[in-house]
This record gives C-alpha cells, sequence and structure tokens, in this order.
C-alpha cells in the first residue's frame, strides 16, 4: 500500500486581496489532514473511495471536469501513465469541506504525493504544487495559488501571485484558535463577487487591496521579528476591510466579536469567508477561555494551533 498525508492550512492575512497580486500569508494546520490510500484493485480501472464525502465510485463514472478525476488524470499523465491501471484509492479526510481550511488543495496534494509513491515515480514539490494549482483552477475559477502552496510546502509562508515562494521564519510560536461557522464557505461566489465589485470601481478596490498587502508586509515583520502580538491589531484592521467587501457574514462578525471580548488579541475570518473559519489570536494562557466561548457562542468546531 502506498501513502500520503496533506495538512489544511489557514489564510492569517491577505484573503481575496491576493487574488490581486497582494501579499498574503498563510500557515499549514496539522490537527487537520487529508490521507490517501492507494492499493491494488481487481479488474481495470481506478475505484475511488472517499468515506468522508459518501463517495464510492469508478473514475470513470465521474465527470471530467471534477477535480479528483482531474488530478488522478493529470498526475497519471505526468508519469506517462496512458492506460488506466487497476487502482483503488482511499481518501479519508478530517479538513472539514468548503470551510477555508484547505480540503480541495490538501486532497489534490495527497493524491499527488501517493500517486508518485505507488508508481515509484520522483516528483518534487514544484511540480506537485503546479499539479494542485491546475486542480483548484477547476475548484475556485481564478486562485491566486496561496492553498495549494502553503499545502505542498507545509511551512508558513508569505506568499504572492506568481512570484517564487518565500517561507516565513517564525521567531516566537504564536497561538490561534480557529472556530467554523458550520456554513459552507462558497469560495467560488465570494471571489466572483468581489471580481465584479473590482470591475465596478478598480480605482477604490485597488486602494482596498493595498491597504490589505500593507497589513500583510507589516505581518510577516511582526513574525519574524518575534512581535506577534502586533498582529491583533491587524487582524482587526484586515478583517474591517473583508467587511468592507463583502465577504464576511453576520456568523463570523459573531464569532470574531466573540473572539474579542473574550480575551483574544484579534481576530478575522480565514479563506473565502461567508461561511467558514475564522481565526483568533491569543496570549497561549486564554487559548482554552477563547475556544470554549467560542463554542459557547454556536462555533461548530474549534482546534488551537501554534505556529512556529
Ligand atoms: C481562499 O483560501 C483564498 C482566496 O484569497 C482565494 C485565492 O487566493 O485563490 C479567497
Amino acid at each position: 500500500m502506498s501513502t500520503a498525508s496533506a495538512p489544511g492550512k489557514i489564510i492569517l492575512f491577505g484573503e481575496h486581496a491576493v487574488v490581486y497580486g497582494r501579499p498574503a500569508l498563510a500557515v499549514p494546520v496539522t490537527q487537520v489532514h487529508t490521507d490517501v490510500e492507494i492499493t491494488e484493485g481487481q479488474g481495470t480501472g481506478i475505484r475511488i473511495d472517499a468515506p468522508n464525502i459518501f463517495l464510492q465510485t469508478q473514475l470513470s463514472a465521474l465527470s471530467s471536469t471534477n477535480p479528483l478525476r482531474s488530478v488522478i488524470e493529470k498526475t497519471l499523465q505526468t508519469f506517462s501513465i496512458s492506460a488506466s491501471p487497476a487502482l483503488t484509492i482511499r481518501i479519508l479526510s478530517t479538513i472539514p469541506v468548503a470551510s477555508g481550511l484547505g480540503s480541495g488543495a490538501a486532497v489534490s496534494v495527497a493524491i499527488i504525493r501517493a500517486l508518485a509513491a505507488h508508481f515509484g515515480q520522483a516528483i518534487d514539490d514544484e511540480r506537485v504544487n503546479q499539479l494542485a494549482y491546475d486542480v483548484e483552477k477547476i475548484h475556485h475559477g481564478t486562485p491566486s495559488g496561496i492553498d495549494n502552496t502553503v499545502i505542498t510546502f507545509a511551512q508558513p509562508v508569505y506568499f504572492v501571485k506568481e512570484q517564487p515562494i518565500e517561507t516565513l521564519q517564525v521567531l516566537r510560536p504564536f497561538t490561534i484558535v480557529i472556530a467554523d461557522t458550520g456554513i459552507l464557505a462558497p469560495t467560488r461566489e465570494s471571489v466572483g463577487d468581489v471580481r465584479k465589485l473590482w470591475a465596478s470601481n478598480p480605482k477604490r478596490w485597488e486602494l482596498v487591496f493595498d491597504k490589505i498587502g500593507e497589513i500583510a508586509r507589516a505581518a510577516r515583520q511582526a513574525i519574524q521579528n518575534g512581535e506577534w502580538q502586533a498582529m491583533g491589531a491587524l487582524m482587526d484592521t484586515n478583517q474591517a476591510l473583508l467587511q468592507e467587501m463583502t465577504v464576511s457574514s453576520p456568523e463570523l462578525d459573531k464569532l470574531v466579536v466573540v473572539a474579542k471580548t473574550s480575551g483574544a488579541e484579534g481576530a478575522k475570518l480565514s479563506g473565502g469567508g461567508r461561511g467558514g473559519n475564522m481565526i483568533a489570536l491569543v496570549r497561549p494562557e486564554n487559548a482554552e477561555k477563547v475556544a470554549f466561548a467560542l463554542l459557547d457562542s454556536g462555533a461548530r468546531q474549534t482546534i488551537v494551533t501554534v505556529v512556529q
């Protein structure tokens, strides 16, 4: 059996503006992950078994634009495997779907690496990242590539679209509480709506994206200088700009207020928004209290992660 695993991710700063070339910061979240196991199948063809999404099917029965079919076929093409091999690909994931935690990119990265292991193919991170990005385009339309990049490299990144990846040196670890609204985040739709806003008044929205880019740059400095507390106010300002961009939601706003009133240093949505997860920067000693308050106010699930 060949196996591979990929972590979840959160965007700390810069979602949406990153699609327009501004920098963004993202970190892996190892508490949630996608695991892929590949075994030799019987007969012919590839069988998919993904119990978390209640999917059990032959690959050939999926539509040709299905992201799972697409990632498997693109990977086999890369390895010059033309005949359909007899395989069972089992996908197990603890990353909630459509929650801003990168479930789609994690599935792609884990499948690419498990197929490479199964066929004894060496594949470097750049190639994994490119293949996963091609599939992200099916999920999200015009993705920046930040999700597949942070998940492929599994390290904190300072990301600028179409620029070489820059990993972040975290001088002092910091603690984030992640809370799920339980509402599916319609990333394709929110990215499309921001595009419409921008098209209706590019001058105004370019300025907003500039402000978000400045926040991401300031946050990088804070992280690299070990001044993590400075990120609290930056998160609050980033959240206000995301609200202006119409990508927050009453449920996200409520969790942000609860996080702040229960002791967080700053809080914001993370990812596409309008659902999915929010993140709160906390002093380590406050993490449990903030997580409890969020659960008490309707969060579906919380994760406490230490970025280092
Ligand atoms: C989604 O995780 C992040 C967005 O900025 C979209 C993207 O970067 O492709 C909303």
